[in-house]
């Protein structure tokens, strides 16, 4: 389905986000594996964080929902049913990632499967270290999902130098480490987000600039009992539309502002974006705070690949910020991007494109020419079925002369249902 966005000339308002994504796959899993009750409070409504939830019911979790609180009643390391059906990943990598490391450790048979974007996505990076951990899978071509996963002798801990700074591969090795009698480490160079780390409480090292992250079965699963805080991805989106605006003024309450999350907003602020803080405080193990963004002139920056990891899902919102920047901006180092939902350089080449923005797409980036006053394309923009490009072509189109279209936009629903209807409300 399309959805029509029609210019405007301010934004102004205050938004509840939903909740984080990449916070809720892990609570409800975690819960799964602690052993007794926990509610999390402030659970996602988005497709992905749902679909963690359906396939953790196949393994036999039982799970009752009440609106945005979700009492799992987890089974412990042990306590898993070998499920009768696929379980099923819909789009997210999170979940079948994640669950592929505690499926494989549990010693479940099980089959994952996801849609058409999922099926295309790498799962080799995973299936290499599982299969060194004693646990076989089988893929097509030996690479993409459905898996089929099980294991015959025990786990085999082992210490592990992440090749990739990725938080989904860390946590894969990690969750599968939780079923081995000796500790299985990650070495990680580059720190990818840290949720997986912070909620299970494990042991972290710091030697010599790296992060050695350990899991075994002597460390207990703690219970999951908090209250989630809002998206920061999700946030991004208003952080760049508020500061694109002259006189936009956004208030966003009870943010995660995670430090392996929040680089976007330290770009944004390189730029001259006007970005208060206020409230900070903890919600369970997270730091959470109010974010208010007002309108900024913007100037061109370098997004290098050490920022890369913390700002991955938010580098194309950022270049839309980019466009509207006094001069070139570059962003490097971000090959990652090619292996998302859809490829991401690429899609956000083509909003670019459309929008008639002055740019070059390389490997591993962008490099983008923006200018303060640049007035967009009236443009039918091809979301590509992933969420983060639709909501980013929706930013951009705020600033068009005329009526734009975004295709498929729907898929917002992936990680933020409400975005149109956010879209709407700021608008009016
Ligand atoms: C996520 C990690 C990132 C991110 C994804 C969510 C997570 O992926 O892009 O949206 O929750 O662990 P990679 O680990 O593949 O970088």
């Amino acid at each position: 389905m399309d959805e029509t966005v029609e210019p405007v000339s301010n934004l102004d308002g205050s938004l509840t986000l939903p909740p984080d994504k990449s916070i809720a796959h892990r609570s409800a899993m975690f819960a799964a594996l602690h052993e007794g009750e926990s509610v999390i409070h402030n659970y996602s409504p988005a497709a992905d964080p749902q679909s963690t939830l359906k396939c953790l019911e196949g393994l036999g979790v039982s799970i009752e929902r009440d609106g945005y609180s979700v009492s799992v009643n987890g089974l412990s390391r042990d306590g898993f049913n070998t499920p009768e059906q696929d379980l099923d990943c819909g789009n997210s990598g999170t979940t079948m990632r994640l669950l592929s490391g505690i499926v494989g450790g549990a010693g479940v048979k099980a089959r994952l499967i996801g849609d058409e974007s999922l099926s295309r996505r790498t799962m080799k990076r995973i299936i290499d270290p599982l299969k060194k951990m004693g646990i076989q899978i089988e893929a097509r071509e030996d690479n993409y999902a459905p898996l089929t996963i099980q294991r015959n002798g025990p786990v085999k801990p082992m210490d592990f130098d992440l090749p990739i700074p990725s938080a989904q591969l860390k946590s894969c090795v990690l969750l599968a480490g939780l079923f081995g009698e000796n500790p299985t480490r990650v070495i990680e160079t580059i720190p990818s987000r840290d949720h997986t780390e912070r909620l299970l409480e494990l042991p972290v090292e710091n030697v010599d600039g790296k992060r050695i992250i350990s899991s075994s079965r002597a460390q207990a699963i703690p219970k999951q009992s908090y209250t989630i805080p809002g998206d920061f991805s999700a946030a991004s989106f208003w952080l760049v539309a508020g500061s694109i605006f002259p006189n936009a003024k956004i208030l966003m309450q009870n943010v995660g502002i995670n430090p392996t999350r929040t680089a976007a907003m330290h770009i944004l602020q390189k730029m001259g974006a006007t970005i208060e803080l206020t409230r900070q405080h903890q919600e369970g193990r997270e730091p959470v705070t109010d974010l208010e963004v007002k309108g900024s002139e913007l100037k061109p920056v370098n997004i290098t690949p050490d920022q890369v990891p913390n700002c991955i899902d938010e580098i194309p919102i950022l270049a839309v910020a980019m466009a509207f920047a006094n001069g070139t901006s570059r962003i490097e180092g971000a090959g990652e991007l090619r292996h998302k939902e859809t490829d991401r350089i690429m899609a956000v080449s083509k909003m670019l494109n459309a929008a008639g923005v002055s740019f070059t797409e390389y490997e591993d980036g962008l490099e983008i020419t923006g200018r303060p006053d640049f007035i967009p394309e009236p443009a039918r923009y091809e979301s590509f079925h992933d969420h983060r490009i639709a909501m980013s072509a929706g930013i951009l189109s705020l600033k068009a002369d005329g009526e734009s279209r975004i295709s498929n936009a729907e898929c917002a629903a992936i990680s933020y249902p409400m975005f149109w209807d956010h879209l709407k409300i700021m608008t009016n």
